[in-house]
């Protein structure tokens, strides 16, 4: 593997999932792999999950780490090719990508959906100048479009927590303060859409999620009908995607928040976000403190999704 941007860069599905099932039973297997490697982990954004599980997952195959805050004590970098630079930004990503490079044998980036043009979002511009100039292999810790480590993480853990062999998965839109990209609805649709799963989005209408994602998957605009028998509950929020209303907060309307009434409709359903979540907001306090509420192995099998990704990445160095 030489990029980590999508579900297509991990091949077979199903043999990835068994790839990292097999790595959870014994994580420190593949140490040698990264002996005198150098993972550098480059956040243009804020994490917890992804900055510790990342670290975690290359200090397991024995890499060393460098983690850089682009926005906390390195220079205010431009983005746009072309731009007059007389403002506030010292440096360009077209420098400093490939000085990053030179420091590191695999490159981690996180560069969120920014809202300000849909074709620089859409167009991965930040990740893709990541990968065509740093010569380095380099992997999507999200990116503005796309959180496939995360993706990754959830499709390991449905296969975990499965009562059945095809269960009914549910993506539903909740309400959220802020407007939050469409990167976490729009991989999970995409490795949902290639696994073995009955997979229904939900969402109100204007909540329209990209095509190339979503793949001709059932859209149900009845929340409740679509909680029907389901087997996995996925709770996120997003902002619009279609235009003109890209990047805008269309509702914040509370009854679309995921509470006990509503998981009752479900057959025994789990309930998954990936984290960070706003109580009361996304879903109330006692469905994510319930039993079936799995959101905290869901995220530490965020640390399998990204060994396994670096370890297939250091077997092609
Ligand atoms: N789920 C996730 O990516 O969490 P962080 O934003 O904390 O990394």
């Amino acid at each position: 593997m030489k990029t980590y941007t999508n579900v297509k860069d991990l091949g077979n599905l199903e043999n990835a999932v068994k790839e990292a099932l097999e790595i959870k039973k014994n994580r420190y297997a593949y140490k040698h792999l990264g002996e005198n490697k150098t993972c550098l982990m480059v956040f243009f954004n804020n994490s917890l999950r992804t900055r510790l599980s990342t670290q975690k997952a290359a200090m397991n195959l024995g890499m060393n780490t460098i983690v850089l805050d682009v926005n906390q004590g390195a220079w205010k970098l431009e983005t746009e090719r072309g731009v007059i630079m007389d403002g506030d930004k010292t440096e360009h990503l077209l420098e400093a990508i490939p000085v990053m490079g030179c420091y590191a044998d695999v490159i981690g980036v996180r560069a969120f959906a920014q809202f300000e043009s849909k074709t620089f979002d859409y167009e991965e511009t930040i990740l893709n100048q990541f990968i065509k100039y740093s010569g380095k292999p380099v992997f999507s810790m999200e990116a503005a479009t796309a959180h496939p480590l995360q993706a990754f993480a959830d499709l390991i853990t449905i296969e975990e927590y499965k009562r059945t062999a095809r269960p009914k998965v549910v993506l539903t839109w909740a309400p959220h303060p802020k407007a939050l990209p469409q990167a976490v609805p729009n991989s999970f649709a995409d490795f949902m859409n290639e696994a073995d799963v009955d997979f229904v989005i939900t969402h109100p209408e204007g909540y329209e999620l990209d095509e190339k994602f979503v793949r001709g998957a059932k859209i149900e605009y009845d929340q409740r009908k679509a909680f029907a028998g389901a087997d996995f509950i996925y709770a996120k929020n997003w902002s619009a995607y279609q235009d003109p209303n890209y990047g805008k907060i269309l509702s914040k309307d509370r009854s679309w928040t995921v509470d006990s009434e509503k998981m009752a409709l479900t057959d025994n359903a789990y309930f998954m976000h990936c984290l960070p979540v706003r109580r009361n907001m996304i879903v109330t306090d006692d469905v994510i403190e319930s039993p079936q509420s799995i959101v905290i192995p869901e995220a530490a099998n965020r640390e399998i999704s990204a060994q396994t990704v670096l370890k297939r990445i250091l077997e092609n160095l």
